[in-house]
């Protein structure tokens, strides 16, 4: 369909307080909802209290730091099979008397395992659980730094079914002592939950229902694009601005797509504050947000010196797939994102005069010795059949039905040295812990797979794969990060230690549970394969 953008104003979800130690309960319901007013409204599941109230993206559950959260999860949708086409020759729930298995995961949080959303934990409306569940109620120790997280279903197989179909929602942890004064607050505060969606025009979401490699997977496709670009679940909103400052908390929910956000107005900037896992040292003064499906930026924007009138665009860039591009996947309707529109405030308002702040806190060290730390080399790798038709991209040669390889000691430092060998960037998302980005080092992929050259050589020596020395942290890889752009034809090293950050001993017992899981966060990826389990050991 052809929908007039920036008409619908953008929708803020409704929030819960999770700080107050009374169990919080939120239901995975089948609901129809308006995605833009010239489309009839489009069957979803989404999260909320009750049938009435669910809503994509779900309610904003607020947290405050060293306050547990405890959110029961319950699974009320009445399908007896999903409404966006399973395919069944990847390794999925499959639940025996049918119905539509959900469980979900707290994206970003150090959060125990048997409440980490475990994707063999999944449970059915009909009473009917998955090999690793545990327990509906969910306790989230909020144990780490002010954050904005995510939650989102992690089901095993189905997970870009679910996501697509609407179930998504923020989690924000705050700290009030601990976070800078004065950042925009209340009005002035706006989560933006991106997605791009393909829609029928009579609003139902189109889910390709034949894949790439009809031979081997009949509906599944390496990566789903859609041509409409939602935030809060409307199509190309608006949002009126007062001239005042502006906190986003920006989350990339799409299945697949990255995003590379600027905005219209040439005098503007991203001043970002925060990514993935808390505030940064310093701000940053960007032109441009890249974004992977998972990522989360928290930025300021200052609108006080434009006049009334004038509207900025929320643009984005990406090539989809990322970065290689395929014009058919960005088309020119997803180069725009939203519309802020500068508005006079009411006659009497006083707009706070919020501040930017210079620093918010030390830089993290990726501190390790160099002797002792355990380095692990993974590898990104697709496989294709003996006709080229796409398989999957796997994890180090695995699947995810292989034991598991990845075993870190708790409180021991890691460092992670993801190799892509496929042609695209992946998002690696790791469970339990926030990782910083130590380095990344481009190699000549050709001569590698020629065999004429070796990775295990290191820049300049003759024999050596790479054509550059390890490059630092460009600004927007710096920060506590749970998901990391692994670019093609690179290696990308990371520092983890499996800790909570502030050093101190996990409120929980990590090792205990069902355990974690680390993957791509292109959730078609995900799904078929590009996910591996992950086991804490003391
Ligand atoms: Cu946002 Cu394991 O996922
Ligand atoms: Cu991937």
């Amino acid at each position: 369909p052809t929908l007039t953008p920036f008409v619908d104003p953008l929708t803020i979800p409704p929030t819960i307080d999770v700080s107050t130690g009374v169990q919080v309960t939120l239901g995975a319901y089948k609901i129809t909802q308006k995605l833009h007013s010239e489309l009839p409204a489009t069957t979803l599941y989404a999260y909320g209290t009750s049938e009435k109230t669910a809503s994509l993206p779900g309610p904003t559950l607020e947290a405050t730091r060293h306050k547990p959260a405890h959110v029961r999860f319950e699974n009320h949708i009445p399908d007896s099979e999903t409404f966006l086409i399973t395919d069944t020759t990847i390794h999925w729930a499959n639940p025996a008397r049918g119905g539509v298995p959900i469980v979900t995961h707290l994206h970003g949080a150090e959060a125990p395992s048997d409440s980490d959303g475990h994707p063999d934990g999944w449970f059915t409306a009909r009473g009917e659980t998955g090999h690793k569940f545990v327990t509906q109620n969910y306790t989230y120790p909020n144990s780490q730094v002010a954050a904005t997280l995510w939650y989102h279903d992690h089901t095993v197989g189905i997970t870009r079914n679910n996501v697509l179909a609407g179930l998504a929602g923020f989690y924000i942890i705050r700290s009030p002592s601990e976070e800078p004064r004065n950042l925009p607050s209340g009005r002035f505060e706006v989560p933006l939950m991106i997605q791009d969606k393909q829609l029928w025009t009579n609003g139902s979401i189109n889910f390709p229902d034949v894949g790439d490699s009809p031979d081997n997977h009949p509906n599944w496709c390496p990566e789903y694009f859609g041509d409409i670009m939602l935030v809060n679940g409307v199509a190309w909103p608006h949002l009126d601005v007062y001239r005042a400052k502006y906190r986003f908390r920006i989350v990339n929910a799409a299945n697949a797509r990255f995003l590379t956000l600027s905005l219209s107005e040439p005098s503007l900037q991203f001043i970002q504050i925060g990514t993935d896992g808390g505030f940064l040292p310093f701000p940053m003064y960007l032109d441009n947000l890249t974004m992977a499906p998972g990522y989360r930026t928290d930025v300021i924007v200052d609108f006080s010196r434009l006049p009334v009138g004038t509207a900025v665009y929320l643009n984005n860039s990406a090539p989809a797939p990322f970065p290689s591009g395929d014009p058919d996947f960005s088309p020119p309707s997803t180069n725009s994102v939203m519309a802020f529109r500068v508005v006079r405030e009411p006659a009497g308002f006083r707009i706070p005069q919020f501040a930017v702040p210079r620093t918010m806190g030390p830089m993290p060290v990726p501190s390790y010795d160099s002797k002792s730390v355990m380095r692990r080399s993974l590898t990104l790798v697709e496989n294709d059949d003996a006709d080229g038709n796409p398989l999957g991209a796997v994890l180090n040669n695995h699947t995810w039905m292989d034991p598991v390889t990845e075993t870190p000691k708790v409180g021991s430092v890691e460092i992670w040295e993801i190799i892509n060998f496929t042609p695209d960037a992946h998002p690696i998302h790791i469970h339990l812990i926030q990782f910083l980005f130590l380095n990344q080092q481009a190699f000549n992929q050709t001569a590698h797979d020629a065999g004429d050259c070796t990775l295990d050589e290191d820049f300049p020596h003759p024999e050596s794969c790479f054509v550059e020395s390890p490059q630092r942290p460009d600004l927007t890889q710096v920060g506590w990060k749970d998901t990391v752009i692994v670019w093609p034809s690179k290696v990308t090293r990371l520092w983890i230690k499996w800790t909570p950050r502030d050093g101190l001993p996990f409120p929980f017992n990590p090792v205990s549970g069902p355990g974690y899981v680390w993957h791509c966060h292109i959730l078609d990826h995900e799904d078929n394969d590009m996910m591996r389990p992950l086991a804490m050991l003391y």
